[in-house]
C-alpha cells in the first residue's frame, strides 16, 4: 500500500548490512572469549539444578509428613505428631533449645525465643563489627593519595582472637525510639501504630553497648552475667538507623577473612567506648572503629560457592546466598549432646564444665540421637508446616582460641581446645579441632520463622565436611 521509493530501499538495505555486521562482530567477540555463552549456560544449569534439588527436598518432606520415612531412625518420621497413645515410641526427637544472635561480632549474644531471616542470615546477627585501619602504603615520605587498587581493603576486622575483652561487652537488639518511647522489637523493624498528628515524628534505631570492664573498674564482678546493668557499667547508644548509616560519609572496605566488605563507621563515641576496653588487652588496639554493614542490601557478602548446595541459591537468578559479618557462613548450629560429651570429658579430668556460649552458635539443638550426630547432617528442617525452615549443613566449624575465652570475664584458658584435640582433630593433618557446624538457609525459606521448641527433622545425611586447608590463626 505504500510506494517503495528508491531512497527507502537504500536506507533499508544499509540498515540490514549494518545490523548483520554488528551481529557478526558481536558473535565473533563472544566466540573468542566464549565467556558470555558459557556464563549463561552455567547460570541456566545452576537454576535448573537448584529447582531440581528443591523439588527433591519437598518430595522428601511430603513423604516424611505422611508418616512414611523408610528408615526413620531418630530422624524425620516422628516429627509433627504428638504421640498420645504410643508411649512405646520413646524415640528422642531433636528440638531447638536455643536461638542466639550477636548483633556485634565478638560481643555478647542476645537470646531469642524466635526469629526470622533476611538476606544476611538471622535478623540482626553480626551486622556490626570492630575494625582497625590498615596502614596505607606510602611512597617516599607521603602517601601518594591514590588508591592503586580500589578493591584493596582499608580496614581489617578485629575479634576476640586479638582482644578477648570484647567478650565483656553486652549488646542489645536494635531498639527503635520514637516520640512515644522505647520499644524492643525482637522480630525486626516495624513502624509503630500511627498517632493522629504524628506528622513530624522521627524515629531512631539504637543498639546499646555496655560493659563493666571499662577504665580501672576493678572487675570484681563475680561472674555476674545479670541482665540488669550495674551502676558502674559504662554504656552508650549506637545509632544504626538506616537513614543515619546511609548518610554517613565514613565508608570503608573492610577485610574479613578472605572477603572485602563494604561497611560504614557508626561514629566516634562507639569507637572510643570500644577502644577503651580493648586497649586493656593490647594498647596497640586503641585505634579500633565500630562499623556496620550498609542497609538496603548495599553490602553484599556471598558465601564461598564451593560449599553452597544448589538449593541454597536465592531468587529467580539463583544468586549465591549471603552472610553478614560472620566468619564465613551465615548460620552456626551446635547440639547439646556434643557439648555434654565435651563436658563429661572435661569432668573426667577434673575440669570445669563449659557453657554453650563458648562456641557462639546461632541455633542449639537438643535431644539428638548421639554426640556429633550433626557431622553427618546435610539438610534439616526446623519447625513444621508452611513457615518451617530448611537448612543445609555445609561444613564443620574449626575452633580457635576464642573458644578458650570466658565469655563473661574475657579471661583466657586452655580449654576446650586441649580436650577437643583429644577427639575432634579432624581437618587436614588434624591441625584443627571441630565443634558445631555451619549452615545455610534453603533458597526459598527466607520467609521462615524458627522458634525455641521447634521440632528438628534430619532430612538427609552424608559424609562430614572439614576444611580443605587448615584455618588461619588470625
Ligand atoms: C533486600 O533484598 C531482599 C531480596 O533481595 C528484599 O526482599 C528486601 O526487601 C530488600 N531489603 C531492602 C531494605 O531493600
Ligand atoms: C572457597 O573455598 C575453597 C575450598 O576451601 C578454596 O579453595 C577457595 O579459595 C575459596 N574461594 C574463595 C573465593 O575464597
Ligand atoms: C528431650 O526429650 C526428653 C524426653 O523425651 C524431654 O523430657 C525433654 O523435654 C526434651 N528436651 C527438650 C529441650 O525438649
Amino acid at each position: 500500500m505504500v510506494d517503495v521509493d528508491p531512497t527507502t530501499s537504500v536506507v533499508a538495505a544499509s540498515a540490514i548490512v549494518a545490523l548483520t555486521t554488528i551481529l557478526l562482530l558481536v558473535q565473533r567477540r563472544y566466540h573468542r572469549g566464549a565467556s558470555f555463552f558459557s556464563t549463561m549456560m552455567g547460570r541456566i544449569r545452576v537454576v535448573i539444578r537448584s529447582r531440581a534439588e528443591n523439588r527433591e527436598l519437598r518430595r522428601l518432606i511430603a513423604v516424611l509428613d505422611e508418616g512414611g520415612g523408610e528408615e526413620g531412625g531418630d530422624d524425620a518420621s516422628s516429627s509433627g505428631r504428638t504421640s498420645v497413645s504410643s508411649s512405646r515410641r520413646r524415640r528422642r526427637r531433636p528440638v531447638v533449645s536455643g536461638i542466639f544472635i550477636h548483633p556485634v561480632k565478638s560481643m555478647r549474644p542476645v537470646s531469642l525465643a524466635e526469629t526470622k531471616f533476611d538476606v544476611h542470615g538471622l535478623l540482626h546477627d553480626r551486622r556490626l563489627m570492630i575494625v582497625r585501619p590498615i596502614p596505607r602504603r606510602t611512597i617516599g615520605e607521603y602517601d601518594d593519595g591514590n588508591d592503586h587498587d580500589d578493591d584493596a581493603p582499608t580496614h581489617r576486622f578485629v575479634t576476640q582472637r586479638q582482644c578477648p575483652r570484647l567478650a565483656t561487652i553486652e549488646v542489645t537488639m536494635p531498639i527503635e525510639i520514637m516520640t512515644d518511647g522505647i520499644r524492643d522489637d525482637a522480630t525486626g523493624w516495624k513502624r509503630m501504630g500511627r498517632r493522629s498528628g504524628g506528622m513530624g515524628r522521627t524515629s531512631k534505631v539504637l543498639i546499646r553497648l555496655s560493659s563493666s570492664s571499662t577504665g580501672s573498674a576493678s572487675s570484681s564482678s563475680s561472674s555476674s552475667s545479670s541482665i540488669a546493668l550495674a551502676d558502674n557499667d559504662a554504656r552508650i547508644y549506637v545509632d544504626v538507623s538506616p537513614s543515619t548509616l546511609i548518610a554517613s560519609p565514613l565508608r570503608y572496605r573492610a577485610g574479613l577473612w578472605g572477603d572485602v566488605v563494604d561497611v560504614v563507621d557508626v561514629g566516634d563515641e562507639a569507637a572510643s567506648f570500644v577502644s577503651n576496653i580493648v586497649r586493656l588487652d593490647d594498647p596497640a588496639y586503641g585505634d579500633v572503629r565500630v562499623v556496620s554493614i550498609l542497609p538496603r542490601n548495599l553490602t553484599t557478602r556471598h558465601v564461598n560457592e564451593t560449599y553452597c548446595p544448589h538449593a541454597t541459591r536465592v531468587g529467580y537468578l539463583s544468586t549465591l546466598p549471603q552472610g553478614g559479618l560472620t566468619d564465613g557462613f551465615p548460620i552456626l548450629i551446635a547440639t547439646q549432646a556434643s557439648l555434654d560429651e565435651l563436658n563429661s570429658r572435661l569432668a573426667k579430668k577434673g575440669k570445669e564444665r563449659l557453657p554453650m556460649s563458648r562456641f557462639r552458635p546461632n541455633i542449639v539443638i537438643d535431644n539428638t540421637s548421639r554426640p556429633f550426630d550433626e557431622d553427618e547432617w546435610k539438610a534439616i528442617r526446623i519447625g513444621t508446616g508452611k513457615d518451617a525452615a530448611i537448612l543445609h549443613i555445609v561444613k564443620g566449624c574449626p575452633r580457635c582460641k576464642q573458644s578458650c575465652t570466658d565469655q563473661i570475664t574475657g579471661e583466657r584458658g586452655n580449654e576446650p581446645l586441649e580436650t577437643l584435640s583429644d577427639f575432634r582433630s579432624l581437618g587436614k593433618g588434624g591441625a584443627d579441632v571441630y565443634f558445631a557446624t555451619n549452615a545455610i538457609l534453603n533458597g526459598d525459606c527466607y520467609e521462615s520463622t524458627i522458634r525455641v521448641g521447634d521440632p528438628v527433622t534430619i532430612l538427609t545425611r552424608g559424609d562430614p565436611v572439614w576444611d580443605a586447608d587448615t584455618a588461619q590463626p588470625e
